[in-house]
């Protein structure tokens, strides 16, 4: 019962919807929706992500060491769906979404209304995921926007 109280509860942390950008040292990119992402400093200005350690993705960020936040709007969530099965890039392209090169070479989505681009420089054990500290490295608006959170749509992660 607790159990289930102790769900309900982490259920209602707000959440931001990113694609998380990411390239392994071989160049293949990749992209997941992701929500777990926080602003940790001010100076210098550092983010972190949880990675689940299964995933593929984990893989590349762990290899590249690089990552791009691509910030999704309200409109979009439909994209965000996309990007929560494994993908594959086919021409530039991932999910039929392209994409261009950071100057970190992570993968900058055209769609997003957004971009910010790190570098790992730090991480932790987390249970099933890593915690990912990144430096912002290069920041792009497309357009002004609002983002896309989980009190927009029914998508949700965590618990
Ligand atoms: C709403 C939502 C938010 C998500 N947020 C995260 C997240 O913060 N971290 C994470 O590792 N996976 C997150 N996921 C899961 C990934 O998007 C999903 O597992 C994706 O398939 C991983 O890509 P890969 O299989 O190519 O590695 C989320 C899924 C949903 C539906």
């Amino acid at each position: 019962m607790e159990e289930q109280i102790r769900s309900e509860i982490l259920k209602t942390i707000p959440y931001g919807f990113y694609i998380t950008g990411v390239v392994g040292s071989d160049g293949e990119a990749n992209g997941f929706t992701t929500c777990w992402v926080s602003q940790v400093s001010f100076e210098p200005q550092q983010v972190i992500v949880a990675v689940r350690k299964d995933q593929h993705t984990h893989d590349l960020i762990e290899d590249g060491g690089v990552f791009s936040l691509n910030f999704l709007d309200t409109e979009q969530e439909e994209l965000a769906r996309k990007f929560t099965e494994p993908l594959h890039p086919q021409n530039g392209t991932l999910a039929g979404s392209p994409y261009s090169t950071g100057e970190t070479g992570a993968p900058l989505f055209e769609e997003a209304f957004a971009h910010l681009e790190c570098r790992v420089v730090g991480k932790l054990e987390a249970g099933d995921h890593t915690v990912y500290l990144g430096e912002v490295a290069a920041a792009s608006l497309t357009r002004p926007a609002d983002i896309l959170t989980d009190l927009d749509t029914p998508m949700e992660y965590g618990g």
